[in-house]
């Protein structure tokens, strides 16, 4: 249970698993004290010493003690002389806010927040902290929820004008985190296109350090999240704490360690290309971030991430439903293709027990390669001579659902759209637009482009009888500039952009509940948490090699659970590496996710086509636990030859282990892996092998797996207890 004690000095905030705790200092200074495991009492007394002693060892006179204090929500500039949260600039073009307590209340459950993503739930209660600068006329509140069943925070700020005048905001974090101890590793996810969210770990070191992104998406390169963990915490155990913010543009998360060994944990809207005009009477409000601690290693601390995942963030028919397996037709055709050929893939894909057949890129316009008809989104007759219709008609009497490839945030310079609407895209006047992939990019903070993006996916899912929308997005920001924003404001496009898409996709998930939404962005380049709550799930990398795929996916869950990863087995050799795996290894992998095809499966052979169709049968009956089980990593690609883990049942009857070797080696041994989250006490039965393991033996003695000869080699095994 939750519970919030407020006491005149202390605000308290505890569920079964953490607790949070601020301290309001002499002057009303809202000062960090803790984070972390659930404390039964809080006398802030040694903490307070701890950095009182500090400011006296600087020499520091008096009024700089605030550079030695841990602050909730700092701005610099006035006591405090580090990086703040907040930069305000008031109506004399002074730059430094103080924020100082007003009133703490407390309220049931979770507010939402306008226009932005965020996580809810009734199983909580939220702590709304005022504070107030009187100087320049600035409010701010502070939100603060925990949910009973997360080990974890989640929190925002609401800036309001009450001066007569218009204030700036040129940075407000969404999370500052302060530490009195920096003795962590930092683990950040970068990567590129088709490699996708590699793990980095480094000790913290002096100054700043981190991961950001200023290309108006969250971005194939970095991840909008952070984790600390101490230097000797592994995935099974050790401390760890994570923070993921719910946003999908660009952003900041930094860690800025001082000379006094403090910690300070930043993450929030990047500022580079961020500022925000706050009118008098105006309000604007922070992404919100989520922020979660586990003393069970790393693998404990996805566990919370996935719960908010699951509980708190994934809405609509499809939160907890089976999701289709689908096969989607672009690794199959590219763009070369006609009604005729789809029909073929379909029929075969039925046959084998495919549910969702997936038309890709290219049905539209006249759009033959990469370099035409973005925004132009009329089907082309060309390919498609009886229509969009004729053709889902067709799919759905096979017994298949249907799903529909969209660009709709983009633009082609070659297009009719782009004819009529050159301001539609995001340019500067006088500069050449840079393309990337031949397109540009829609204004998306324009009524009139929201409109346009939003009629143009809802007429088709009105009329066509659409099942599943994958929604995609393939280039980054530059020429950045909005053809109706005033010059002051152009710094807020950014943020608008972002805010006029999650207003057009509230719309349609609302009006279409029975849509299956995929979230892509050139693969995982917008696998972020503001996505996943408007869509459940995301198309985790463009790359479908089994063995990259292992790493991908493995560093994907440490925030992500498997229901969130769109994942499917490919053609041979792959598209993207080269390489030749098994059919039953790419199955494996891929059905630790939103299991799928990507090839026309006519090309398979009579022997690969049947263990297609018994990979289909193995997880329609296994699917439940695959998608929304617990999930745990055992092994890890990042460290050796091997990747395991393991999807456990909520009642611990049923698991899914699969273990992948990327090269053979002779005169290795097969491993014996400890498994992590079943029952001690059951007794398992590995279907594969017909053997029997009590939980407590394959927890603590590990299972020893034999791999099948040669490269790329896995087992995939299911495991079943009886129920009390
Ligand atoms: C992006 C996506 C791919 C595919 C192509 C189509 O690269 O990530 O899955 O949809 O676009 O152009």
């Amino acid at each position: 249970m939750t519970e919030i004690l407020l006491t005149e000095k202390l605000l308290h905030l505890r569920n079964d698993h953490v607790s949070y705790v601020i301290g309001i200092l002499e002057g009303g200074v809202p000062a960090h004290l803790y984070f972390g495991k659930r404390l039964e009492g809080m006398n802030p007394a040694s903490l307070l010493r701890h950095y009182d002693l500090r400011a006296d060892g600087a020499w520091q006179p008096h009024n700089c003690a605030l550079d030695h204090t841990p602050h909730e929500y700092p701005s610099h500039g006035l006591g405090d002389l580090r990086e703040g949260a907040l930069t305000v600039r008031a109506a004399d073009g002074t730059r430094s806010a103080d924020l100082r307590f007003v009133s703490a209340e407390v309220v049931e459950g979770k507010p939402g927040i306008p226009g932005l993503p965020a996580t809810f739930g009734d199983n909580g209660r939220t702590l709304l902290v005022h504070l107030k600068d009187e100087c320049i006329g600035l409010e701010a509140t502070l939100s603060y929820t925990l949910f009973d069943d997360v080990a974890g925070v989640v929190r925002h700020a609401s800036l309001r004008n009450v001066s007569g005048s218009d204030l700036v905001i040129e940075r407000a974090y969404s999370l500052c985190l302060e530490m009195p101890d920096s003795r962590y590793d930092l683990i950040t996810l970068s990567g590129a296109w088709s490699r996708e969210r590699e793990m980095f770990r480094r000790p913290l070191v002096m100054g700043e350090q981190g991961v950001s992104s200023l290309k108006g998406a969250t971005s194939l390169h970095a991840s909008n999240m952070l984790f600390l963990c101490r230097p000797e915490t592994t995935e099974a155990q050790g401390e760890a704490i994570g923070a993921a913010l719910v946003y999908s543009g660009n952003f900041k998360a930094s860690v800025h360690v001082d000379p006094a060994r403090n910690c300070r944990v930043f993450l929030g809207l990047n500022d580079v290309d961020f500022s925000w005009t706050l009118n008098p009477g105006a309000t604007f409000d922070t992404p919100e971030a989520v922020t979660v601690y586990s003393d069970a290693g790393l693998d404990g601390m996805s566990a919370q991430f996935h719960r908010v995942c699951a509980e708190h963030l994934v809405r609509g028919k499809y939160a907890k439903a089976p999701r289709p397996i689908l096969l989607n037709n672009w690794e199959a055709t590219y763009f070369g293709f006609n009604e005729e050929k789809l029909l073929k893939i379909a029929r075969t894909a039925a046959d084998v027990g495919v549910e969702l057949f997936v038309l890709d890129d290219g049905w539209f316009g006249k759009r033959d390669d990469d370099t035409t008809s973005l925004g132009d989104w009329f089907v082309d007759t060309a390919k498609l001579p009886n229509g969009m219709k004729h053709l889902t008609d067709q799919v759905h009497a096979m017994g298949l659902k249907f799903g529909l490839w969209f660009e709709p945030e983009m633009v082609s310079p070659k297009s009719k759209l782009y004819e009529a609407h050159p301001d539609w895209a995001i340019h500067i006047p006088g500069r050449e637009p840079v393309q990337q992939r031949q397109q540009l990019t829609l204004d998306m903070s324009r009524e009139d482009v929201q409109d346009y993006v939003y009629d143009c996916v809802a007429r088709h899912l009105r009329e066509d009888g659409i099942d599943y929308v994958k929604w995609d997005m393939n280039r980054n920001f530059s020429n950045i500039g909005s053809a109706l924003l005033p010059a002051e404001r152009q710094k807020e496009l950014p943020h608008r952009y972002m805010l006029g898409l999650y207003r057009v996709l509230e719309r349609l998930v609302n009006e279409f509940p029975e849509v299956l939404f995929e979230s892509c962005s050139s693969g995982g380049g917008r696998f972020d948490m503001g996505m996943l709550y408007y869509m459940p799930q995301t198309w985790t990398s463009d790359n479908t090699d089994a063995l990259c795929r292992c790493q991908i996916q493995y560093s994907t869950s440490l925030v992500f659970p498997p229901f969130a990863m769109g994942s499917h087995v490919s053609a041979v050799p792959n598209h993207q590496t080269g390489r030749i795996t098994p059919i039953e290894t790419r199955g494996n992998v891929a059905m630790s996710g939103c299991f799928g095809y990507e090839l026309d499966l006519n090309t398979l052979s009579a022997d690969d086509l049947e263990k297609v169709r018994q990979q289909i049968a193995r997880v329609k009956k296994l699917r439940q636990t695959l998608l929304y089980g617990d999930f745990h990593r055992l092994l890890s690609p990042y460290e050796g030859n091997d990747t395991a883990w393991i999807t456990v049942s909520p009642d611990k009857c049923e698991a899914v282990f699969m273990l992948t070797r990327a090269l053979a080696k002779s005169g290795t041994y097969p491993p014996l892996v400890r498994l992590r989250g079943l029952d001690a006490e059951k007794v398992y039965t590995v279907a594969e092998t017909g053997e029997s393991y009590t939980g407590s033996e394959l927890m603590n003695l590990g299972l020893c797996v034999r791999l099948p000869w040669g490269d790329a080699a896995s087992v995939s095994l299911t495991l079943t207890a009886r129920a009390e």
